[in-house]
């Protein structure tokens, strides 16, 4: 029956942008990721964020800035998401299935991407819980491998079934078609938690300010002249970063202007 021309039932409106969920996996009580179809002629680079959603009730989508966690070669999207139980998205986020539709806006923007930093030796992708998300693209990235000799992912959780998500990224980066050679020698992982005992405890902001960070990792101080940091997390985190990096001579980057570090806010919270 064509719904659309039968008389007296209001034409279904196709939801504008939309998108359909190809899978879900649910990491904890408080964090999952999907992946989606991805838009015809979709392009964007590896770091960057879209704004995603679902339709209101009054019809107009509720949307909200997600970076985007699949490489940009990849043929599906991937977000990951917390859970905020009273939250206008992501309650309802939180229960799609396979087959739903989320809506997908095709501008992406952001500024942890690799062209916002200058040529380096060590790249240092420093995370909070979901701020893992844009990493989680630019650890699968090419260039990623092709810019620097090493790359180091940190990620602070509260608890350890919060680093779950990063503890698979890992594993799967490996197996990775594309960069899981290159990956072996130059990828590594360096999470700790702050509430719950795990092998490394403490804020990465401590860990680097006694030294013990690169001590672990069997790495020199932080340095401008060689190290490049992008910084993704909450608002608190990232200022401590900005402070950690400029005390030491580091200028922040731009799509415009290179620098030394980037930052920005992982946004859902
Ligand atoms: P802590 O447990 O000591 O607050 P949140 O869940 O609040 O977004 O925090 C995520 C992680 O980031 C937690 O492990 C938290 O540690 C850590 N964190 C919060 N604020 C900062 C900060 N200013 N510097 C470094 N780490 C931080």
């Amino acid at each position: 029956m064509n719904v659309a021309s039968t008389p007296g039932i209001a034409p279904v409106q196709p939801i504008a942008d939309a998108q359909t969920v190809l899978s879900v996996r649910h990491w904890d009580d408080r964090l999952f990721s999907f992946r989606v179809t991805r838009p015809a002629s979709f392009r964007f680079r590896s770091g960057e964020f879209v704004m995603i959603g679902l339709p209101g009730e009054n019809g107009k989508p509720i949307l909200r800035a997600y970076s985007i966690a699949s490489p940009f070669w990849d043929e599906e999207l991937e977000f990951y998401s917390i859970k905020v139980q009273d939250g206008p998205l992501t309650s309802r986020l939180q229960r799609i299935g396979v087959g739903d539709q989320v809506i997908v806006k095709t501008k992406p923007t952001g500024t942890l991407v690799l062209d916002a930093l200058l040529p380096g030796k060590r790249l240092w992708m420093i995370s909070t819980g979901t701020g893992v998300a844009p990493f989680a693209s630019l650890m699968r990235e090419p260039e990623t491998y092709e810019k620097f000799e090493s790359v180091i992912l940190t990620q602070t959780c509260r608890l350890n079934s919060e680093l779950a998500y990063g503890e698979d990224l890992e594993r799967r980066l490996a197996e990775d078609p594309l960069v899981g050679e290159e990956a072996a020698v130059k990828f590594r992982r360096y999470a700790t938690t702050t509430r719950e005992p795990s092998a490394k405890m403490g804020r990465i902001t401590d860990l680097m300010e006694s030294g013990k960070l690169f001590e672990d990792l069997g790495v020199p101080p932080l340095d401008p002249a060689c190290d490049r940091v992008m910084i993704c997390g909450s608002m608190a985190l990232n200022l401590d970063m900005k402070r950690i990096l400029e005390a030491r001579g580091f200028n922040e980057g731009a799509n415009s202007k290179p620098g030394e570090y980037v930052v920005e806010r992982a946004f859902v919270d």
